[in-house]
């Protein structure tokens, strides 16, 4: 497919939104209940505008970043997301592959289809993202397994304790295990390129997708009349797992879900290595504020030289660097990459990542700034409470 028409992140969702079946496209787009925070996430980065700087000869200018001891070529990666090998064929490893090639960090989920082992082979560096349950044994196994398969970034999610209210899904027909239905074969039906290149030729060449990654076991298939999901005792995960996982994982440990700076701290005194500032893409607590607005008060609590990441609602590089302005050391972006996958293959998420960087680029050039480091000096100001500058 050509790459031409696509200029912006956004115009990947515009594709994907024709091409996926609407179940499928809801559940990625969709936030919870009244998708508050969904646009929140948007509107937060809205609120702030720069002031720039110029004549200030910014031709050598790069955003090249030092991250929990490696060096990626951008600021930004790809967030982890559920089911990616459904919305495109082998979707992990597509994300997987096309991240490693322009040199910045993907997320693999843990509700996903692919076997971690599969997509660690194909792109050692990719971080993998785990959804424990507060079972000791369950931690165990899952993390003993993470270990062999040799990941070295793992992301604990603890912004999950309970399933969120997703009422987009019952009313798009979304579930996992997907039901078969009438409904779901003309969705099928009336999407024939996503019939044929995704779903038939995933479960031609592949079998059946299941839940490959959710513990050290396989779960359960993405299609079933009856097989119910495990989602785990996920509402007994407490302060306690955490420091076990510490203890029992010895390379780099973040967490995921952040929004309280006490929290912030505890993480941090825990011994993790970092911790991503997220409400989740707005798709956990509806009416939970925008990860942007308590960024600072995070960045204050644990200092400096604690990796702060963010994620929900960046779209732009401009939204990057607001983000690292306000603090984030690095910033994660989740559904437009999951679009790019699906309506463009690994080409499809190598332009999503090359636009993105191409923005970043310029933003920096525009903004009066060598470098990543300098970012945390450009001046933002609060547009809508018109508060006087940061300094
Ligand atoms: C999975 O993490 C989801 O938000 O659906």
């Amino acid at each position: 497919m050509s790459q031409r028409k696509f200029l912006s992140l956004r115009d990947f969702e515009t594709s994907a939104r024709r091409h996926l079946p609407r179940p499928l496209f809801e559940y990625i787009a969709g936030g919870a209940e009244d998708s508050a925070s969904l646009h929140e996430n948007r509107a937060a980065f809205s609120e702030f505008g720069f002031v720039t700087r110029v004549l200030r000869n910014v031709s050598g200018r790069s955003q090249a970043v030092d991250l929990l001891g490696r060096r990626y070529a951008s600021p930004f990666g790809i967030a982890p997301m559920g089911i990616s090998a459904l919305s495109a064929y082998r979707g992990d490893l597509v994300q997987a592959r096309a991240a490693a090639a322009e040199g910045v960090p993907m997320i693999m989920s843990g509700s996903s289809l692919i076997p971690l082992e599969e997509v660690i082979a194909a792109a050692p560096e990719t971080w993998f993202q785990a959804y424990l349950p507060g079972e000791t044994a369950k931690i165990e196994a899952l993390v003993d397994r993470v270990d062999r398969a040799g990941v070295k970034t793992l992301v604990l999610t603890v912004d999950t304790a309970v399933l969120a209210n997703r009422e987009n899904n019952i009313r798009a027909g979304f579930s996992t295990p997907l039901r078969p239905s009438l409904r779901l074969a003309w969705e099928g039906l009336t999407h024939p390129r996503w019939m044929i290149g995704t779903l038939l030729r995933t479960i031609a060449l592949h079998g059946m997708p299941h839940f490959e990654n959710s513990y050290a076991t396989r779960g359960a298939p993405i299609l079933s009349s009856r097989v119910a999901r495990d989602f785990g005792a996920k509402d007994h995960l407490d302060w306690e797992h955490l420091a076990l996982i510490r203890r029992k994982w010895k390379r780099t440990l973040v967490v995921k879900g952040i929004m309280n700076h006490e929290d912030a701290r505890k993480v941090r005194d825990t011994g993790a290595d970092g911790l991503i500032v997220s409400n989740h893409g707005g798709r956990q607590l509806d009416g939970t504020v925008s990860p942007l607005r308590v960024l600072p008060e995070v960045v204050q609590a644990v200092g400096a030289d604690f990796p702060v990441m963010m994620d929900s609602g960046i779209r732009r590089g401009t939204d990057v660097l607001k983000a690292l302005a306000l603090g984030a050391k690095f910033v994660f972006v989740g559904r437009p990459f999951n679009y790019a996958a699906a309506v463009a293959g690994e080409g499809g998420v190598r332009h999503a990542i090359r636009i993105l960087a191409d923005e970043v680029q310029r933003d920096l050039g525009l903004l009066g700034l060598m470098s990543i480091s300098e970012v945390q000096r450009a001046e933002l100001r609060d547009l809508a409470c018109r508060n006087p500058p940061r300094r």
